[in-house]
């Protein structure tokens, strides 16, 4: 039985186009638990768009309400899955948050080239707008290391279906999948 204070959250986190938001929302759902992403969050508390937020009122901003907006979802009552947009673990205090909520943090990950034909989807990535090749590989010489000390685990995907990576990541993080609560069904096998 899970105390009030069990961590209720698999979270997951990694650069733009790694697939937090796809692969979240189906795991969601064949967990039967509540899906939140960041971003939707963001977005909902300034009513407005993640790329009008950079525009007119910068990064810093944004990073902000990021920052507000993840306090609100670590404080979620029901067992959720969050995926967190790939700058948010650039704050520490963001990665305290993050690390003193989830059960499990996956990271997911994928070669350059295969985040930049996912990415052409999204409108909401300002930071791709110039030279998304060149931006990409910046992010993930800076971030990797945070990915990495954050992560309980790590999981490149490309060619794997949605199922696929659901299926590993219930794997990988030990999940029950009777939707009731986020206990193990077995020994944690968590790897880095
Ligand atoms: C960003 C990632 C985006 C979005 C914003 C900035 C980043 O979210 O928050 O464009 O700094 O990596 P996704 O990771 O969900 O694409």
């Amino acid at each position: 039985m899970n105390s009030p204070d069990t961590p209720q959250m698999i979270v997951l986190i990694g650069l733009m186009g790694s697939g937090k938001t796809t692969v979240g929302r189906a795991l969601a759902k064949r967990l039967k638990l509540v899906f939140s992403d960041s971003d939707d969050a963001v977005e909902k508390i300034a009513k407005r768009s993640v790329r009008e937020i950079f525009e007119n009122q910068g990064e810093d901003i944004f990073r902000k309400l990021e920052s507000q907006a993840l306090v609100e979802l670590c404080d979620a009552k029901s067992p959720t899955v969050l995926a967190v947009a790939g700058g948010a673990i650039i704050s520490q205090s963001n990665r305290d948050l993050l690390q003193k909520n989830a059960k499990c943090i996956v990271w997911l990950d994928a070669p350059t080239p295969t985040l930049i034909s996912r990415t052409g989807r999204g409108k909401h990535r300002p930071l791709l707008d110039g030279d998304p090749v060149g931006s990409l590989n910046k992010m993930r010489l800076d971030r990797e290391p945070l990915y990495q000390s954050l992560a309980t685990h790590h999981l490149v995907t490309q060619s794997q279906t949605i199922d696929e990576v659901v299926e590993r990541i219930i794997s990988l993080c030990s999940l029950q999948t009777n939707g009731l609560s986020l206990t193990e069904s077995s020994e944690n096998g968590a790897v880095r």
